[in-house]
């Protein structure tokens, strides 16, 4: 495949727009009219990527003749199991890990609750150990299992993050005790892009016996993350938020020094080593595999061209007036397809709202940007509430180009002029 070939133009058709086509009755009127409409750019990475070519080529063959299931011992099983564990390979290559410490999950949330829960459970039944501790600026998915587990007993402490969005490992070493079993710290923070210290965080959680979980379903291939040589114990990973499929991820588990112990979600089958029971999804898998042998190969040249883009965006709009960058300065660890932005004198909808015909872009990450009320990593940040009501997310991806960049530039500058001069909140000149 030529990497954005065709794109960049602006507005355009995307491939595949006459959706529900051959569907038959039943199609909603909805859909009809946006087989037709010109689709928006697409600046929202972190919500999710668009399926690479290269990785669908991947996957097409497991749609069709190749449809064993992999857990058959028979020829039309184990031609689909090699597949499996090539997938393993490459997943476990990108994080540093070895293929046997991979279990392959419906994704990040799946992975994020296996991890809590599973831990957590082991250890406080096997060892006493009842502590977890979580961050401020956590997932939903890492967020509510640490809630859940506290109404069953456990005891979470929630580490608050400084105005970069990093969490101290002071504040991390003040709350660990002899009674800590897991301390879950996000890789990349999925709104304001802090890529958090996982060496030192890490080295504090070990001083207490207690392990280091951490969700990595954004930034991974982006920055350094080796799971072997970092102090690192579990790792949370996404096909989707990596140009491969929707609905599958994976949970690594170190095997030695510690060996991890948990207890599985779900019981059945026995699939990966008895923690994840389910028949495996093997097109989501295969994808999985090729995508991240390509975010291997490609992610680090990647993430210099998403720096440069994502910089000449900041450099532009930053000379607007009341425009402030929320997250670590750009030159500090940070995604480099990440720009978070408030903007004074503007109400936060209305500004998506404005900008909705010519770039998808959000306020926050999907699941919460349907929750009304500003984001709470963003609070956690201590920004002003006014503020982190009226900020945007900008996800720069693999398709992004120089010309889309301007193109967005310009349509955030045009819609903050029409929305300010009919705004009663408009911000002091100078
Ligand atoms: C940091 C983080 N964790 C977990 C998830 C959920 O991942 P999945 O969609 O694979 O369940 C997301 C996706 O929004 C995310 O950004």
């Amino acid at each position: 495949m030529q990497r954005g070939q065709g794109q960049g133009q602006g507005q355009r058709q995307r491939q595949g727009q006459r959706q529900g086509q051959g569907q038959g009755q039943g199609q909603g009127q909805g859909t009809l009219l946006l087989s037709f409409v010109l689709m928006p750019l697409y600046l929202d990475h972190h919500a999710t990527t668009p399926l690479d070519p290269r990785v669908l080529e991947a996957m097409l063959p497991f749609f069709g003749e190749r449809f064993g299931n992999a857990g058959s011992a028979h020829l039309h099983g184990r031609d689909v199991k090699r597949a499996v564990e090539e997938a393993r390979d490459a997943v476990a290559a990108l994080v540093g890990g070895s293929a046997r410490e991979l279990i392959f999950t419906s994704g990040a949330t799946e992975s994020d609750n296996l991890a809590l829960a599973g831990v957590m459970r082991w250890r406080r039944a096997r060892e006493g150990r009842d502590h977890l501790v979580v961050t401020e600026i956590e997932h939903d998915a890492v967020r509510l299992p640490a809630e859940r587990l506290a109404r069953e007993g456990f005891r979470v402490s929630t580490l608050p993050v400084d105005a970069r969005g990093y969490v101290s490992p002071e504040a991390l070493a003040e709350v660990c005790d002899e009674k800590t079993a897991l301390v879950s710290v996000c890789f990349t923070q999925s709104e304001v892009g802090a890529i958090q210290d996982l060496d030192a965080l890490g080295a504090i959680a070990r001083a207490k016996g207690a392990w280091l979980h951490s969700d990595a379903a954004q930034g991974v291939g982006y920055a350094p993350l080796d799971a072997r040589a970092m102090p690192v114990d579990l790792l949370s990973l996404s096909a989707h938020k990596m140009y491969g499929p929707k609905g599958v991820g994976a949970l690594w588990v170190r095997r030695d020094g510690p060996r991890v112990r948990l207890e599985p979600l779900l019981e059945g089958g026995g699939q990966e080593n008895g923690l994840r029971s389910g028949t495996t999804n093997v097109p989501g898998v295969v994808g999985f595999g090729a995508a991240a042998a390509l975010m291997s190969a490609e992610g680090a040249d990647e993430a210099r061209r998403l720096r440069a883009l994502r910089d000449a965006l900041h450099a532009e709009l930053s000379t607007l007036e009341g425009v402030h960058l929320h997250g670590p300065p750009l030159d500090h660890p940070r995604h480099p397809g990440n720009l978070n932005l408030g903007f004074d004198g503007v109400e936060g909808e209305g500004l998506l709202l404005a900008l909705m015909p010519a770039v998808s872009l959000s306020s926050g990450s999907a699941c919460a940007s349907a929750k009304p009320g500003p984001s709470r990593t963003l609070l956690a940040l201590g920004v002003p509430r006014d503020r982190a009501s009226a900020s945007l997310r900008f996800g720069l991806g693999r398709e992004t180009s120089d010309r889309d960049v301007a193109q967005v530039a310009a349509a955030v500058r045009d819609a903050l002029c029409r929305l300010r001069a009919r705004s009663p909140r408009r911000p002091e000149a100078g």
